[in-house]
């Protein structure tokens, strides 16, 4: 499996756009797009597949979140979807109070849910996505489908019902369009299709089915998976059972589900035990010692709390924008969506969600 998410090392400075134009996608969707200048184009460049961090003041609370880009990069738009989640303070502000005209701060594009896309490229491509996991895959998509004249592309698709789904139009053009290179499957877990195989999620049995019945598993060059994690893992799961090699298929996470209630219980054993220990901090050329504040939970925060501006975007371990090198010293690392398997034995860890096991911890966000 490789996981998206993170890249080689997070751009993290903030830049304020206006916001050129807010669409309403569905009931519970927006799509955001910016007006970029001439004297920022250079700093929002992106590949299909990335995502922008956003930042806005809510409340009194600096509030971040990664929105990936649904536009493909030769339409020349830079633009988001956000999706309203149920007391989800940026998607719900938004939703609902954003206007076109206001200004947000925003970083430039990461990620690496992405590929060398090129002319030259004939391949045979997959995607499963599930409700606003269809972003990245989009721009992936009309990518492929601009700049690859060879390659075919089959999407799979899965909503709760056909209102929800974003980009309904846009899907369907697109299928019109590429009707010979362009296959796309929809699945509504709350709408009866008189096809059994269409009605439901998209489980891991769901993914099996599909794998059997609408793609040959040889004739697959590369997939890309996003939506919610427990959809995603039984996608990857179906696909490797049916002999798709590990390297062909990205994953892109948005958030962790969290850890079940018994790593939460000794996650947060470890964050007691680490209360009051002091660590070595570098960032931006200056040493400070700071102390671990278990009430805060993470590193991260005690850092921020003592008043050094540590980049963070999603605190969940998925964007690696808190990345740091460990100098010396141990940590305990709740989850790690972001981070390779090279990058984690090279020493980096992910600041929100680490805690320190002893007082000889140095941590540098320099390097
Ligand atoms: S802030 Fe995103 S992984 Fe830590």
């Amino acid at each position: 499996m490789y996981i998206a998410g993170a890249m080689d090392k997070p751009k993290t400075s903030f830049h304020a756009l206006t916001v050129a134009e807010i669409r309403r996608e569905t009931r519970d969707a927006v799509s955001i797009r910016f007006d970029v200048p001439d004297a920022l184009a250079p700093h929002f460049t992106f590949k299909a597949g990335q995502y922008l961090t956003l930042r806005a003041e809510i409340g009194g609370e600096d509030v971040r979140r990664n929105y990936s880009i649904c536009a493909a990069p030769a339409e020349g738009a830079l633009m988001v979807a956000v999706k309203a989640v149920a007391g989800g303070k940026f998607s719900t502000y938004a939703n609902n109070v954003l206007q076109p005209g206001d200004r947000l701060e925003v970083m430039p594009a990461s990620g690496r849910f992405t590929a060398p896309f090129g002319a030259e490229r004939a391949l045979s491509y997959a995607a499963f996505a599930a409700g606003s996991g269809i972003t990245p895959i989009l721009s992936i998509l009309k990518t492929v489908l601009h700049s690859e004249p060879a390659s075919r592309f089959k999407l799979f698709y899965a909503n709760r019902q056909s209102g929800q789904i974003m980009f309904a139009e846009q899907l369907a053009a697109l299928k019109n369009r590429y009707m010979d290179r362009l296959e796309i499957f929809h699945f509504l877990s709350m709408e009866e299709d008189d096809v059994a195989l269409f009605n439901g999620r998209l489980d891991a049995r769901k993914c099996a089915e599909i794998v059997g019945l609408l793609l040959d598993p040889a004739d697959l060059d590369q997939v890309f998976i996003c939506g919610p994690e427990g959809m995603m893992l039984g996608a990857e799961a179906a696909l490797l059972a049916a002999g798709v090699p590990a390297e062909t298929i990205l994953l892109e996470f948005f958030l962790s589900a969290g850890p079940s209630t018994a790593q939460s219980e000794s996650a947060a054993a470890v964050v007691q035990a680490a209360a009051g220990r002091r660590m070595g901090i570098l960032l931006d050329g200056r040493k400070s010692t700071v102390v671990f504040d278990a009430a805060l939970g993470n590193i991260l925060d005690s850092v921020r709390a003592a008043g050094m501006p540590a980049p963070f975007a999603c605190k969940g371990g998925v964007c690696a924008t808190c990345r740091a090198k460990l100098v010396s010293g141990e940590v305990d690392m709740k989850v790690n969506y972001g981070l390779t398997a090279d990058e984690v034995t090279q020493g980096y860890i992910l600041t929100c969600q680490s805690a320190p096991r002893g007082d000889d911890v140095v941590i540098s966000y320099d390097m």
